[in-house]
């Protein structure tokens, strides 16, 4: 079983500078949901077709896929020339699917469907057709005869003489290798954008008295969004942030708005974990069992223990592993941090580069100076301190166990567990002074 994903297309309705099919949705590039999927339904051997030009940025942004390999097709000069170019390792028994790279909802199941449906049919070609109703857009037509293929016609080439159609062309299609690589030599470029049009092969070989059908699915029409333009990749990040919060759903995360809560679909969630609104959850995350993730907190490669409540409001970044029945409140930053068990830092404060004990209390308006403007240096505080507000602990330094700072102390030299680091200006009173 071989896949051949399309990718060489110039992208131009994206107005871009960056590859079409390297666009992220929710930190993952559009090209690789396609490759995932093939990938998932049993498609050991893919070929990503890229272009000559922007080939490299495709192939190195795909380097952490594995298992792919990649042909290139110099000048776009249609689908089915692309196919040509990834037809090199094609033999003549396998059953080939062709998928466009810039359809990154495509899921395996439906991929599965397809081949189970071509072992139940057997047949030379499947075009897969999916009911569109009125909106047929720029999706080719595709017409049939009881499911006997007869002809795709690009939207740019219908013309009054074709009857109307509610079908249009997913841009997926099963072929049996040996006719796929006879007829991909015949395809002409006749046609209104003078390109090798792919929906040109099941028409050759029906022409040939070969057997092709349509494989008609109601399936969502989400799962074919093809993305032209910013407007569809904008639709398209909606439909997978929905496919991704139901999932969580499903495993019993609350979500008290999913439209507004943007998962990666690299995060992991457990079962009795809270969302409030607009959230924005990246990368290597994992948040455990009862924690709470307020409103508008975005948080980044950050592990959360359970019981630990973050935000409102509040930025966790890379490297951060926050412990246990935790509380890091509103306007609270953390990067490249840890924080044990039962660590508060209820408001207004930075922790970064630093490693906090178990039961520390860090009060508002605290932070580390962890950059001396060349280097980024640590901040250790032992368990049980007691971080004063506004104190500045310039690192690298170490605040001792139970030791306790001073509120608006600025803290240069290491603190002995149970002491108390005062640093700063005595008051002094001066009476009636405003009477003068
Ligand atoms: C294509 C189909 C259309 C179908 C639609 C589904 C053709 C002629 N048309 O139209 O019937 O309804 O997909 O989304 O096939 N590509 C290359 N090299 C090229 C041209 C394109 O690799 O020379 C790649 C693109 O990167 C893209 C895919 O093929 O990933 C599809 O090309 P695109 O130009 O987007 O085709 P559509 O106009 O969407
Ligand atoms: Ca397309």
């Amino acid at each position: 079983m071989k896949a051949i994903i399309l990718a060489a297309g110039k992208g131009k309705r994206m107005q871009s500078d960056l590859q079409k099919v390297m666009h992220p949705i929710l930190g993952k590039p559009i090209v690789q949901y396609v490759a995932e999927a093939a990938k998932e339904a049993g498609f050991a051997d893919i070929t990503v077709v890229v272009g000559g030009e922007g080939g490299e940025e495709i192939k190195k942004g795909l380097s952490l896929c594995g298992g792919l390999s990649f042909a290139v097709q110099q000048t776009p000069l249609g689908t089915g020339d692309a196919v040509k170019a990834g037809a090199g390792s094609i033999k003549p028994d396998d059953d080939v699917i062709v998928l466009c790279g810039d359809m990154p909802l495509v899921t395996a199941d439906f991929l599965k469907e397809m081949m189970e449906y071509k072992k139940s049919n057997p047949c030379e070609a499947v075009v897969a057709a999916v009911f569109r109703g009125e909106e047929m857009g720029d999706f080719g037509r595709v017409f049939d005869r009881g499911g006997e293929f007869v002809e795709i016609v690009e939207a740019r080439d219908i013309t009054d003489d074709h009857p109307a159609t509610n079908w249009g062309n997913t841009g997926i299609y099963l072929f049996q290798g040996s006719s796929l690589l006879s007829s991909l030599e015949k395809i002409k470029n006749t046609n209104s954008q003078n390109e090798y049009y792919l929906t040109d092969v099941p028409k050759i070989l029906r022409e040939e008295g070969k057997t092709v059908r349509v494989f008609h699915t109601r399936a969502d029409m989400s799962v074919f969004t093809g993305i032209n333009t910013q407007s569809h990749l904008a639709e398209a990040v909606s439909h997978m942030r929905e496919r991704i919060n139901e999932r969580h759903m499903a495993n019993g995360v609350r979500m008290l708005d999913p439209r507004s809560a943007f998962i990666e679909p690299t995060v992991k969630i457990a079962r009795g974990v809270t969302i409030y609104p607009n959230v924005m959850l990246e990368g290597d995350c994992e948040i455990a069992n009862g924690a709470t993730i307020g409103m508008c907190c975005h948080i980044v490669d950050t592990k959360i223990g359970s019981g630990t409540t973050i935000g409102p409001f509040a930025h966790l970044r890379q490297g951060t592993v926050i412990g246990e029945n935790c509380r890091v409140g509103n306007f609270v930053e953390v990067k490249n941090a840890t924080l044990a068990d039962d660590v508060k830092a209820a408001h207004l404060a930075y922790i970064g580069d630093a490693d906090v004990g178990k039961n520390v209390n860090y009060s508002c308006g605290a932070i580390t100076a962890n950059y001396d403007g060349k280097n980024k240096h640590r901040t250790v505080i032992g368990e049980n301190a007691f971080i004063g507000s506004n104190a500045n602990l310039i690192a690298p330094v170490e605040i001792g166990e139970n030791a306790f700072i001073a509120a608006g102390s600025t803290i240069t030299s290491d603190i002995p567990p149970y002491a108390l680091g005062i640093a700063r200006e005595r008051q002094c009173i001066k009476e009636n002074w405003t009477k003068k």
